[in-house]
């Protein structure tokens, strides 16, 4: 049994005189403080891992933290349980400030059972959630939990329904964060999923429905922890979790960065910081940026970083999926959520998990009037049976969707390539990109000029007396029609061709300009995206 209160609460002293009463107080704050007592804080620190309390004291503004709910306890009776209660019952919960705005925070103890989630813990969690939801503020979750209280049985399970139903409710109202800071297996690990962004801490933390050993009697398979489920694993194969943090300290940092892109809630516009960085700031370097040749690659992010305030990009699931880039910036102070292709990435080509990464992000930019600035570089989709059988089609479509229902400042830049269906899909005018931008080296066609004159040339080049050169004038000849900006510009597809060393000045005068921007989608209960 863990060191702390018994059944009951049997030392609580509650009569006496007034100061015995004060000091009674003060010793059952000290004694909550302790969660699962000094040995359990010792072995939590041993593993290279904070406290609950010492998580909040990091993660919000100095002495700002108001706790709520200190003396609740659970009121389980069976396995011994009526012998085991700590004040508290491992989840800490209450509301501070971060850069002087209200969040609402739960940090979940691991040192009382292991985090893991009683009925009364769960009611602490939704109490936060209620109050966040009627005042318009955040929602930060310290994960550090196995779970469901298996003690309790269904009085868990029914405190984690709870809890989605509240995560689901407050989707798209008010921003939620999910940081993983422990092992979160089973219900600990649907809520965060439930979530707006999860950050794990490399090493500590862990996101499994079941563990290894459940993986081992049912599969047969050996595999640990790590490898199950470890940050890397979600940030980079599964894509469940958006940020990898190297330690507990960067992780609750990068909550706070995260958020001073965010607004407290859907009715909010995003938090603007006095401008530091010219407007009007070109960039020569931009107009050689894109390589003659069209099948060169070059860096995505160096153009981002050469146009944003300052070059600071905040990138959301850089591991995953990195033939598409999203992240968030800022133009003359200004969040933008940033949506690019990565050429130096399998070409910069769509595929399942590019569609799915993005479609996600544009549609919490949407959600919570963030702009977005689109920076197109496209092939195309990936061909190939493997695509085609993982369903691109369904997939792909999430991406359409989430460009076309979004409402915010949607502003484009066409760098290079836009061909074929993704041409539609990246913020194009006719699903309502507000103003559509293209580079010189801008190439917008159906589709590249060897697989176009392959397909429309098929017969003239198989009958021609010399079928390479009539191929190699037959490209040159397309690529003198399509590879260039201007008949999409020619149909006002385009608001103009821009050099690119305009583009921040560019970007930034479309999005003052839009900055009043109100649009609406029909009246309905909600639309149905592929999912
Ligand atoms: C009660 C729990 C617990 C749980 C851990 N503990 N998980 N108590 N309910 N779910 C207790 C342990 O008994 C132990 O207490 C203490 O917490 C620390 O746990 P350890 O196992 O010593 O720690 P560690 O080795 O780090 O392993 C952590 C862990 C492991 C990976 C989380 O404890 C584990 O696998 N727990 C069970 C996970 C699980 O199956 N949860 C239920 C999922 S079902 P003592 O006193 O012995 O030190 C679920 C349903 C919801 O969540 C589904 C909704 C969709």
């Amino acid at each position: 049994m863990q060191e702390g209160l018994s059944s009951g609460l049997p030392e609580l002293k509650v009569s006496g005189t007034v100061v015995e009463k004060v000091e009674e107080l003060r010793r059952l704050r000290e004694q909550a403080k302790l969660g699962g007592g000094p040995k359990r804080i010792e072995q939590q620190h041993t593993r290279g891992k904070l406290t609950a309390r010492e998580r909040i004291e990091l993660l919000l503004d100095d002495g700002t933290f108001q706790e709520l709910g200190m003396f609740v306890v659970h009121r389980a009776t069976d396995f011994g349980l009526d012998r085991e209660k700590y004040l508290g019952d491992g989840v800490v919960t209450g509301y501070g400030y971060i850069d002087g705005r209200l969040v609402y925070v739960f940090a979940q103890d691991f040192t009382v059972f292991g985090g893991s989630l009683s009925e009364t813990h769960a009611q602490k969690i939704c109490n936060i959630m209620d109050l966040a939801m009627k005042n318009g503020a955040p929602v930060i979750g310290l994960n550090d939990s196995g779970g469901a209280r298996i003690q309790e049985g269904v009085a868990s399970l029914a405190g984690y329904a709870e809890i989605f139903l509240r995560n689901v409710l407050a989707s798209g109202v008010i921003p939620q964060i999910s940081a993983i800071m422990g092992p979160c297996a089973g219900g600990a690990v649907y809520s965060p999923a439930l979530t707006d962004f999860i950050i794990m801490v490399k090493n500590t933390s862990y996101m499994f429905v079941t563990g290894p050993n459940v993986v081992k009697a049912v599969t047969h398979e050996d595999v640990t922890f790590e490898e199950l489920g470890g940050a890397m694993v979600h940030n980079a194969v599964s894509g469940v979790a958006h940020f990898a943090a190297d330690n507990e300290v960067e992780c609750l940092q990068l909550i706070r960065k995260l958020l001073s892109f965010i607004p407290s809630n859907n009715m909010e516009d995003p938090p603007v910081v006095p401008p530091t960085d010219d407007p009007n700031r070109m960039d020569d370097e931009l107009n050689s940026i894109v390589p003659d040749s069209p099948t060169k690659s070059y860096n995505m992010k160096d153009v981002i970083r050469r146009v944003v305030d300052h070059g600071e990009f905040l990138e959301v699931q850089e591991h995953w999926a990195q033939n598409i880039i999203c992240g968030f910036a800022r133009l003359n102070g200004r969040p933008v959520g940033i949506v690019a292709q990565q050429p130096s990435v399998l070409a910069g080509v769509l595929d399942i998990n590019a569609s799915v990464k993005a479609a996600r992000f544009v549609r919490f930019c949407d959600c919570f009037n963030i702009p977005i600035v689109t920076f197109v570089d496209v092939p195309g989709f990936l061909p190939g049976v493997s695509q085609e059988h993982g369903g691109i089609i369904r997939h792909g479509a999430k991406l359409l969707y989430a460009y076309c229902e979004a409402t915010v400042p949607k502003v484009t830049v066409i760098t290079r390539k836009a061909y074929g269906g993704a041409y539609d899909v990246m913020s194009s005018k006719h699903i309502r990109g507000d103003i559509n931008f293209a580079w010189p080296t801008a190439e917008i066609a159906v589709m590249g000029p060897d697989g176009a004159v392959n397909i429309i040339f098929r017969d003239e080049i198989a009958n021609s007396p010399d079928p390479e050169a009539t191929r190699a004038r037959l490209v040159e000849e397309y690529v003198a029609k399509f590879a260039n900006p201007y008949v999409a510009a020619g149909r006002g597809y385009l608001d103009d061709v821009i050099e690119p060393r305009e583009t921040r000045p560019k970007l930034i005068a479309a999005l003052e300009m839009l900055k009043n921007k109100r649009d609406t989608n029909p009246p309905k209960k909600h639309g149905n995206i592929p999912l």
